[in-house]
């Protein structure tokens, strides 16, 4: 079985296809790939090791997947996980809630007792305010597809080559 499950949520397939391209850049079958549309807490719960995508939609809102998910929240063991966290959104259309939805999912997962992962300090960004930027970082692995999509491949390579010594993997 692989060690990570990805679960993503995807409105327009932005953060689906960087799913699938972290996926990609961990190499061989460590991860597993779902989407969060219509997961339960049982399926979140066969891992030890967690990365939760998402995107940002209205102004700083959920994304509906990840909206419709918290009814299954308290059901998963988050104290026994780590959990690592990537946002995407778009910085110039919107900066004064970029990636505000990553945030939102740190919150939720790390009041529950969640060890988390995949700290991001990565530059760059132009955005004014973002609840997902945190003391000079991000929460986790922040991705503008809109507006910087030429860095997203370094940015996932980076990120992910540093999640895989913080999992020891
Ligand atoms: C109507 C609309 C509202 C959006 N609101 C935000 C926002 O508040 N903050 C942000 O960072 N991005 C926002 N975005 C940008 C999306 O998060 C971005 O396009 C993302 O890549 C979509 O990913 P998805 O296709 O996986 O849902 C918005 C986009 C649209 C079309």
């Amino acid at each position: 079985m692989a060690k990570i499950g990805l679960f993503y949520g995807s409105t327009t397939g932005n953060t689906k296809d960087t799913a699938t391209r972290i996926r990609t850049a961990f190499g061989g079958d460590i991860v597993t790939v779902a989407s969060i549309a219509g997961a339960t807490a049982e399926d979140l719960n066969r891992f030890d090791v967690l990365i939760l995508g998402t995107s940002t939609w209205g102004f700083g809102d959920w994304q509906d997947d990840w909206a419709a998910f918290q009814r299954e929240v308290v059901q998963v063991d988050w104290s026994c996980k780590k959990v690592a966290l990537f946002g995407l959104g778009d910085q110039y259309g919107y900066p004064d809630t970029f990636v505000d939805a990553m945030g939102f999912l740190h919150d939720m997962v790390a009041a529950r007792g969640a060890q988390m992962a995949g700290v991001w300090a990565g530059q760059g960004y132009d955005f004014a305010s973002s609840c997902a930027y945190r003391d000079g970082r991000f929460v986790g692995l922040a991705l503008d597809a809109d507006s910087q999509s030429e860095m997203t491949g370094p940015r996932i390579r980076e990120w992910v080559q540093g999640l895989k010594g913080e999992l020891g993997l």
